[in-house]
């Protein structure tokens, strides 16, 4: 058994918040910024911003369409980014669908895998507690098929 002790992992939380430009600004209060709205708006670490900075100025352009070398570029650049995420989580990247949010990603599953699977008499568990965009896709999947 590892025992880590709190220095070592204050530590490695002060080494992670370091990759963050935006935890390196004060607040206009002159605090320090503690952030918990991720599910809304993940902050980004220097790598992401880098990244996307280096996208826009070099090879911006549309992917899977343009036949010249930016757009060559940035359909890689997307599909390499498929195949690292798909490592990462364990997938099949021919499995993997990039979406634009969280209520996009919850209404594709509710609608496609969810129209084949449930049926009427089914139950679906959630909670009150959850945001619209994780609540309302299932409520719909039970009106539309009697779950
Ligand atoms: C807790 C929580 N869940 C889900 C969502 C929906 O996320 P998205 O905007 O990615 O659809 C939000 C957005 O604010 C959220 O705060």
């Amino acid at each position: 058994m590892t025992v880590t002790t709190a220095h070592e992992t204050g530590a490695k939380v002060a080494r992670i918040v370091a990759d963050f430009p935006i935890f390196q600004h004060p607040t206009s209060r002159g605090k320090r910024l503690v952030y918990l709205d991720s599910a809304a708006t993940s902050q980004k670490p220097r790598a992401v911003i880098d990244a996307l900075v280096d996208y826009y100025e070099r090879y911006n352009a549309n992917i899977h369409r343009g036949v010249y070398e930016i757009a060559e570029r940035a359909t890689n650049a997307y599909e390499e980014a498929r195949a690292k995420v798909a490592r990462f989580v364990g997938a099949d990247a021919r499995d993997l669908i990039w979406v634009r949010n969280t209520t996009e990603a919850i209404n594709l599953v509710a609608y496609t895998w969810g129209a084949q699977h449930i049926h009427a008499g089914d139950a679906i568990l959630t909670t009150e507690l959850e945001h619209h965009s994780d609540l309302i896709p299932w409520q719909e999947l039970c009106r539309r098929t009697g779950a």
